[in-house]
């Protein structure tokens, strides 16, 4: 397991220093943001396994309720539900509320996420606006109200779930890859603000991850699932990832030895000529029609 644990997290892509989290000292509460299936149910059930008490944000309430079952089932942790769709400005605003107001908040894992494909002007702008909401104001505010609690406790972490592709311009992906550039960006500078107080920041970047994320992109995107299967993680390996990176002092995760090599490129300038034109290429090649 440890040395799963390395291969996840020690790559070309170095991080700065952040903040170390003892997790086996940590206890009390644990918010999870789109917790009813894939890397944030895997997030809050593996919490609950460290002893943490997990709340589930989403917005289906059944599968939130399977997911509360099965975590109760596998480690007698008994999960809050808070139904909420965090494209929703004022829904955002109550769920920060309440997080303001769990006096043993220890963890928030901004994890909620959609992808979003098509051209950039073909797509309606209420969906561009509810993306926006969803992978930079959700996660903007509900840090906010996580974090004085944090700091005035001396102890916490905040994870923001983005993805590889923020380190990319990938057509028919513009939205996406930028706002997850912010999410990148958000929790970088957080965590050069917030060093040294006892909070960690970090940000996960997953590449391709087995979940229900791609179902959602619609039936033309399936070819995506033929991508190799040495491209695909579990959901529990990018958890392992996370919390061994939160454990090591690592402000930036990213998952799988593939994308840490891509991630590595995409962050060299000199290459990114060469990198716009691969990435036009292949998208060509792989589009949907
Ligand atoms: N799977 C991948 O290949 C991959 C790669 C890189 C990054 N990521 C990122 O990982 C995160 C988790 O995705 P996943 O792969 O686990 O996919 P998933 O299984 O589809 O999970 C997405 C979660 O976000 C929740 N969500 C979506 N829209 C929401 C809204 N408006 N309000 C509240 N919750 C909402 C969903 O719950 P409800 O539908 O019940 O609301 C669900 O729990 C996302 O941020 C995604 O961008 C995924």
């Amino acid at each position: 397991m440890r040395a799963t644990y390395l291969l996840d997290t020690v790559g070309p892509v170095r991080s700065r220093r952040g903040a170390q989290v003892e997790l086996n000292k940590l206890s009390g509460t644990a918010v999870i943001t789109g917790a009813s299936s894939g890397i944030g149910a895997a997030y809050a059930l593996e919490l609950a396994r460290r002893g943490l008490r997990p709340v589930l944000v989403a917005r289906r309430q059944g599968l939130l309720e399977e997911v509360a079952a099965r975590i109760h089932q596998v480690t007698g942790v008994t999960c809050e539900i808070w139904k909420a769709d965090l494209s929703r400005r004022h829904q955002v605003e109550e769920v920060a509320v309440k997080l303001e107001a769990i006096p043993d908040l220890s963890m928030l894992v901004n994890n909620a996420g959609l992808g979003l494909v098509g051209k950039f002007d073909c797509t309606d702008a209420a969906t561009h606006a509810g993306t926006l909401e969803l992978h930079v104001v959700a996660p903007t505010l509900l840090s906010r109200a996580a974090l004085p609690g944090m700091l005035m406790r001396g102890c916490g972490a905040i994870v923001f779930t983005a993805s590889v592709a923020a380190f990319f311009w990938l057509p028919d992906n513009v939205n996406y890859c930028t706002t997850k550039a912010f999410d990148v960006m958000l929790a970088d500078c957080l965590a050069q603000e917030v060093r040294g107080t006892g909070v960690a920041v970090q940000a996960l970047c997953p590449g391709f991850v087995r979940t229900e994320f791609h179902d959602r992109l619609g039936p033309e995107w399936e070819r995506i699932r033929r991508l190799p299967r040495s491209l695909w993680l579990s959901p529990e390996q990018v958890v392992a990832a996370s919390l061994a990176g939160l454990e090591r002092d690592r402000p930036l995760v990213v998952t799988g030895l593939p994308y840490r090599l891509l991630a590595a490129l995409g962050r060299q300038p000199l290459l990114h000529p060469a990198l716009r034109a691969a990435t036009r290429i292949w998208h060509r090649r792989t589009a949907c029609p």
